[in-house]
């Protein structure tokens, strides 16, 4: 039975943070009515596709609101969207439904709210440990709001994900690790998700990188930082199923597993992506209109346009499993892919030879010892299979 979740995403923050190259706008007054029915005309729309495509799977696994900041949106709002999934979709007993979230005061007030709408985890952006790296970061909250907001989050909600941003130019090993320590001794959190700084283009700190104002560590000092932290996670029980994420026992992202393990997703609200295995076996792309008044106009009275509506390639398909399964510490079911010739070219039959992927029964993955050079390892295999 395939796995299906929903993702709906709210593009707006309270500023824009300069690393950031999500699909975030600064907030402005908006209409939670007409954003409500745009929401609702997009959920339906996807229903009805799953009908006529006799979409073989009874339940929904997961919700996640994302954004930009969804902590943003109004409870009110948040409850009535779940209730109208809940009317046309059926729930897991164990749904897990996620709320992205801002560690500010606004935060700390609607924690409540948020769990009488029917969210049961959150994710809350943290990114760093100390007053330093958050203003380098740009963040508006510091980390005396960090520790409030979870001091009363921990006793509401027992499925709290946290996102760090690390290996900063600024860190310090020694200091980052005594910090990270210390949080954990703290907080009962069930999932983390440390980042690597990316800069990404079109950023305000791709500019500044450019100009030689900030700067990103060395591989070398990365692979310090990731696998200090890594060890220090799994010392207080955290386990690593994927490269950036740790989790306790049972406590892995169920919406995050179905991206990588390329299962199916419909991506609601503006920018938003989804992804479906057709009844012919076929991968469905659906892709929203990005900036968010384009996506509202398209989405509103009774009507639901998209930019992108696509049949996609074997080869794309097969590539986006590749690279997203590799990301697992499991490894991804070679079952999945129609090709499997590259498995035999000489590239990859070395990287097998130095233990650095492991290929057994139909499992193929990257031995976790080599994942701070991840992307490099998966750009080899890609090069093979499209080569094959
Ligand atoms: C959609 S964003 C988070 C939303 C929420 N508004 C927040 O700021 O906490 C999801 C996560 O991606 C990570 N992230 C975003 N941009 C990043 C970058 N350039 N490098 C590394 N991590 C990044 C951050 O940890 C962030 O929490
Ligand atoms: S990191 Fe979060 S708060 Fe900052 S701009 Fe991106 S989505 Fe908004």
């Amino acid at each position: 039975m395939s796995k299906l979740g929903i993702y709906i995403h709210w593009p707006y923050c309270i500023s824009k943070c300069p690393y950031c190259d999500f699909n975030s706008h600064k907030l402005k007054d908006y209409e939670p009515n007409n954003w409500l029915e745009a929401y609702k005309n997009q959920i339906k729309y996807f229903k009805e596709y799953l009908i006529i495509h006799d979409f073989n799977s009874k339940n929904l696994s997961s919700i996640f609101f994302g954004g930009g900041t969804p902590s943003l949106m109004q409870p009110k709002l948040i409850e009535q969207i779940l209730i109208y999934i809940n009317k046309l979709f059926n729930f897991d007993n164990n749904i897990e439904i996620t709320l992205e979230s801002n560690p500010t005061n606004l935060e700390l007030n609607r924690i409540s709210d948020f769990r009488s709408a029917g969210v049961n985890r959150i994710s809350l952006g943290v990114q760093g440990l100390n007053d330093t790296d958050l203003k380098f970061l740009g963040r508006l909250h510091n980390s005396l709001d960090t520790f409030n907001i979870l001091d009363l989050m921990q006793k509401k909600i027992n499925n709290i994900s946290v996102d760090l941003i690390y290996a900063l130019s600024c860190q310090n090993l020694k200091t980052w690790n005594r910090e990270l320590q210390t949080f954990l001794n703290r907080f009962s959190i069930q999932h983390l998700s440390a980042y690597q700084l990316v800069i990404e283009k079109g950023t305000k700190f791709y500019d500044l990188l450019n100009k030689g104002k900030i700067k990103i560590v060395s591989d070398s000092k990365y692979k310090q930082f990731y696998f200090s932290t890594k060890s220090i996670l799994e010392e207080n029980k955290f386990n690593q199923y994927e490269i950036s994420n740790f989790s306790k026992p049972n406590y892995f992202s169920k919406h995050n597993s179905i991206y990588w393990k390329s299962e199916n997703w419909i991506g609601i609200g503006p920018g938003a992506v989804s992804r479906i295995w057709n009844d012919k076996n076929e991968r469905i792309e659906f892709q929203n209109f990005k900036k968010p008044v384009t996506w509202l106009k398209n989405c509103l009275h009774g009507k639901t346009n998209f930019k992108k509506n696509i049949k996609i390639n074997t080869d794309i398909s097969e590539q986006e499993i590749l690279m997203m399964g590799l990301r697992l510490n499991e490894g991804l079911d070679l079952n999945k892919l129609q090709n499997k010739t590259f498995l035999y070219n000489d590239d990859v039959l070395k990287l097998k030879k130095k233990g650095i992927i492991k290929i057994e029964k139909n499992n193929l993955r990257i031995n976790e010892d080599y994942f701070n050079v991840h992307d490099y390892i998966v750009r080899k295999i890609i090069d093979n299979y499209l080569s094959s």
